[in-house]
């Protein structure tokens, strides 16, 4: 019998501390940089996103997320056997925030590692365990993304630092007779790296470099529109559906210009669109799995339902993944 993936669980985590565009604004203000609600809320659709505590890390927010996804999928922790976190704000530089969830979790065993795609890190973790599991390497694996870009963040950089917030998502994916990951699609272009990148690196002890993101927002902004309409197309294509089909498109919860573009280009109707930047800002790789749990607990996604996920980020990276939730 032929061997698939199916997602059984979703689960997502934010920290408490939430920051409305007003807040942010008057803490820059303090340091002299200028910025606005309306200017934060016009150009990007965010009104707020939450930031960790200091002393919280991207795998006390991946573990918490990763129990609710649990929960959900109605499975204890041992049961898991392939972990993967797609991160790009690790705890340290290793061992992996997989192996710490592990450990946080209570999960002895099961292979566990990060995977780094930058804001595309979910879609590509999530393509790597249906493969693992189709080839019967794992059977029931947890996928997280978990970020806290807080820590990344230049707040002297107002075209940056209003745009970013910390947060996890998780799914349980477990094999099936019945295939739940219709179609997966991922690329990336390393020409790009300039355009959105953290260049700081860890050297004799010391950082080198600047470990501050860095962005060129028109030029992710072009790229993003462009690659996110014809990664669908593939997907779509590979699955032999059509744009009529997708009942809820989840793209990078990065900016609402370029996911209403994107769904405007698909046909997808605006209501259709699941939305989560205006309350967590772009959380990078947990966006996804955040905004799908926010669509799944709040009725909106439902068994069955063909779900089209899209992710694009640094590295340039991107890719779409085609779900029968
Ligand atoms: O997760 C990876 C994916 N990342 C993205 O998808 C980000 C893609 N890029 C974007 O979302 C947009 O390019 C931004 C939101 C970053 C910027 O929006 P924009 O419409 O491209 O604005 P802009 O860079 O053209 O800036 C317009 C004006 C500038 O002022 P002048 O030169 O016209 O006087 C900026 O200095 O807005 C100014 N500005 C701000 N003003 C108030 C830039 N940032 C701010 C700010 N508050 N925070």
């Amino acid at each position: 019998m032929a061997r698939y993936s199916r997602i059984t669980g979703t689960g997502s985590y934010l920290p408490p501390d939430r920051i409305t565009n007003d807040q942010l604004a008057a803490r820059l203000a303090e340091c002299g940089v200028e910025t606005s609600d309306a200017w934060i809320f016009a150009r990007t659709g965010i009104r707020a996103r939450h930031f960790a505590a200091p002393d919280v890390a991207s795998s006390d927010l991946a573990s918490e997320a990763a129990r609710r996804a649990l929960d959900a999928a109605g499975l204890m922790p041992s049961s898991i056997d392939l972990i993967i976190v797609a991160t790009s704000t690790p705890d340290m530089i290793f061992p992996s925030v997989a192996c710490i969830v592990q450990d946080k979790l209570g999960i002895h065993g099961c292979a566990a590692f990060d995977l780094q795609a930058v804001c595309s890190g979910f879609v590509y973790a999530l393509t790597v365990a249906d493969a693992m599991i189709k080839s019967g390497s794992a059977s029931r694996a947890l996928v997280i993304g978990a970020e806290v870009f807080s820590r990344i963040l230049d707040f002297s950089d107002r075209t940056t630092c209003v745009l970013f917030g910390d947060g996890a998502g998780a799914v349980v994916l477990e094999a099936s007779d019945k295939p739940g990951l219709l179609a997966s699609d991922l690329h990336a272009d390393g020409k790009h790296v300039g355009i959105l990148c953290v260049p700081g690196h860890v050297s004799g002890g010391g950082v080198l470099g600047r470990a501050l993101l860095t962005m060129d927002g028109k030029a992710v902004f072009k790229l993003a529109v462009s690659v996110l309409e014809s990664s669908a197309r593939t997907v779509l294509q590979k699955a032999e559906l059509s744009e009529a089909d997708i009942d809820w498109l989840i793209p990078h919860q990065a900016n609402i210009r370029i996911m209403e573009s994107t769904a405007r280009k698909l046909n997808v109707p605006l209501d259709k669109l699941v939305v989560t930047v205006d309350e967590h800002g772009n959380t990078s790789a947990a966006s996804i799995p955040l905004a799908l749990d926010v669509a799944v607990r709040g009725g909106k996604v439902r068994l069955g339902d063909t779900v089209l996920l899209e992710g694009v980020g640094g590295g340039f990276t991107w890719g779409a993944i085609l779900l029968d939730f």
